[in-house]
């Protein structure tokens, strides 16, 4: 709808004395279409102008010259109802998907302006579980969303790959690990060795001692501690990036926590001459006040800890990249480490802490059976897809065995499954895996809207047209199905903007499934292929503008949008 607000508000700013952006900003699209396709409230203006909302609407609508695209104004309570003509609709909607491409509701607001977004952040040498699915997904979508509003997006992946734990990963390897190589099954092997480390230290508590003194060798570059850390780093690295390729999520930097081990000296300095710092039973600490617990930066024994790498992180990207904000998706159970590190920057006085923003999310809940979560098992992200891979494959191999490139589709469809089954509701909400549910090609689905792209690619195709010019008369969109369509592709933009905005890639998700329901309505009602040329020529631009803006919506949830399926 910005194309016909800005028309509107380019007519209408002037009789206000206002900025034709301020009354782009107030127009609504009101809840149902015969109240007209935009609307204007005249509530701001009554106090100024000294009248009744509804005089002040029947008097603009008198006084207002339409712009071409209006067919007619109605003032109605204390609103301005603007109703747009059906043909001059479908022209400049669909001239401006011709145009735009893949660009359509792409913004430039965020122009010259960084980003930094830190997401996944798996840790090392434990699996990569489904837990770290809605951080990882979600944190993709919001990069590319943000992408689209043109902002220049740093994507960090904060890998948890310092810490007292690997202390304990060193005594477990040294002592039942045989020097395996972990060349295969790395992931499991070293998780195995975890969780055993885990039930001997109850029964033997001196393995903590042991456990701390090998992290203590590790922070002062102790040559073994190092040679075993980095055999584990590199194994866990190789196998979370065949997860992001599978997942088509890229990086642009992999500073986990060990990257900041040399900055922390500094970060400490600076936060000691800050004068907020104290020392409480011999570890440096910040009081943050009655609110919140202390934040703990310096153990006793010198051991820095997540919150003091946090810190260094924080001071490193503001230099490094200068970013307007810088975005943690990262579970609702670390709401206060960063409000905590959000208070230690206030207490500095730095503006680096406004442009903190935590975006956290609900759990994820797997269904009984095989994937549950049994104790000392967890599953793995990787397992997830594989179910839904092979799921889709037994899909296919039923409905539609000759499709070309079976297996790709499958895994488009599986993952494209599982990830929107992530971004489809508000992101605090529990993500629930129900198998029948997810995969449902008719329900609110990835596989849905996939499927949705796909009718419309097989349209296209049929019609054995390549390009899919406007014709002059475009009566052929008309219909109310049709304009349905129609103003819903033209509400694209404002669903990236608000989808970046809340953080809410579901807001996305929601929009597509609307698309595609409107438009399975058009399909169903309105013959494409077989009218008249000019008919069949506005319908087919119309697919054609469908499927590309699906395609993309599709794209910016981190979905592929296979041709066939
Ligand atoms: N590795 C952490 C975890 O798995 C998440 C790290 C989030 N990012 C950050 N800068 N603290 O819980």
């Amino acid at each position: 709808m910005q194309i016909f607000k800005e028309q509107v508000a380019q007519h209408l700013a002037p009789l206000l004395d206002w900025e034709p952006s301020q009354v782009v900003d107030a127009l609504e699209i009101p809840p149902n279409s015969k109240m007209g396709d935009l609307a204007f409230p005249c509530f701001p203006l009554a106090a100024k102008l000294r009248q009744a909302p509804p005089r002040i609407a029947a008097d603009l609508a008198e006084r207002l010259e339409l712009p071409q695209v209006v067919e007619k104004v109605q003032a109605v309570g204390g609103y301005l109802n603007f109703f747009l003509k059906p043909t001059v609709l479908a022209q400049q909607v669909l001239e401006a998907i011709q145009e735009a491409g893949d660009t359509f509701g792409n913004s430039e607001q965020g122009v010259g302006k960084n980003i930094v977004i830190d997401f996944s952040s798996p840790n090392i040498a434990k699996p990569f579980g489904v837990g770290h699915m809605p951080t990882t997904v979600l944190g993709n979508s919001i990069s590319r969303l943000y992408t689209a509003l043109g902002y220049n997006v740093i994507r960090i992946n904060h890998l948890g790959d310092w810490g007292t734990q690997f202390g304990a990963m060193i005594v477990a390897y040294l002592k039942w690990g045989n020097n395996d190589p972990l060349t295969e099954d790395a992931i499991g092997k070293l998780y195995r060795l975890y969780v055993k480390f885990h039930q001997e230290e109850e029964k033997e508590p001196s393995l903590r001692d042991e456990a701390r003194a090998w992290f203590n060798r590790l922070e002062a570059g102790d040559e073994e501690a190092t040679r075993l850390w980095k055999l584990f780093y590199d194994v866990s690295l190789k196998n979370f990036r065949r997860t992001y390729d599978r997942l088509g999520i890229e990086f642009d930097h992999y500073t986990g926590e060990s990257f900041y081990v040399d900055k922390v000296e500094d970060a400490l300095e600076r936060v000691k001459a800050a004068g907020i710092t104290e020392i409480s039973d011999g570890a440096l600490v910040v009081p943050l006040g009655d609110d919140l617990p202390p934040c703990l930066l310096q153990k006793s024994d010198g051991a820095t800890l997540y919150a003091t790498r946090d810190l260094a992180a924080l001071f490193y990207r503001e230099a490094a990249f200068n970013p307007e904000r810088i975005i943690y998706v990262v579970a609702l159970d670390q709401s206060l480490h960063f409000q905590q590190l959000k208070l230690v920057l206030e207490k500095m006085g730095l503006p680096l802490a406004d442009a903190l923003v935590h975006v956290p999310f609900g759990l994820v809940k797997l269904p009984t059976g095989k994937m549950s979560t049994r104790r000392g098992h967890m599953v793995l992200l990787d397992e997830v897809l594989e179910e839904a891979t092979a799921r889709v494959a037994e899909i296919i191999a039923e409905k539609n065995p000759h499709l070309p490139n079976k297996e790709e589709v499958a895994e488009q469809v599986g993952i494209g499954a599982v990830i929107f089954n992530n971004l489809k509701n508000g992101r605090m909400r529990d993500i629930i895996f129900d198998w029948d549910e997810v995969l449902n090609f008719d329900g609110e689905t990835g596989p849905y809207l996939q499927y949705t792209h796909a009718r419309c690619r097989s349209v296209l195709r049929r019609s054995g047209q390549q390009e899919f010019t406007l014709p002059a008369d475009l009566t052929g969109l008309t219909d109310e199905a049709a304009q349905q369509v129609l103003k819903r592709l033209s509400q694209f933009g404002e669903a990236i903007d608000k989808a970046a905005q809340t953080y809410e890639p579901s807001t996305v998700s929601r929009y597509l499934l609307d698309l595609a329901q409107d438009f399975n309505r058009f399909y169903n009602t309105c013959r494409i292929i077989g009218e008249d040329p000019a008919v069949e020529a506005s319908r087919l631009a119309l697919v054609d503008a469908v499927a590309t803006v699906l395609r993309r919506g599709l794209y910016l949830l981190g979905l592929a949008a296979p041709e066939q399926m």
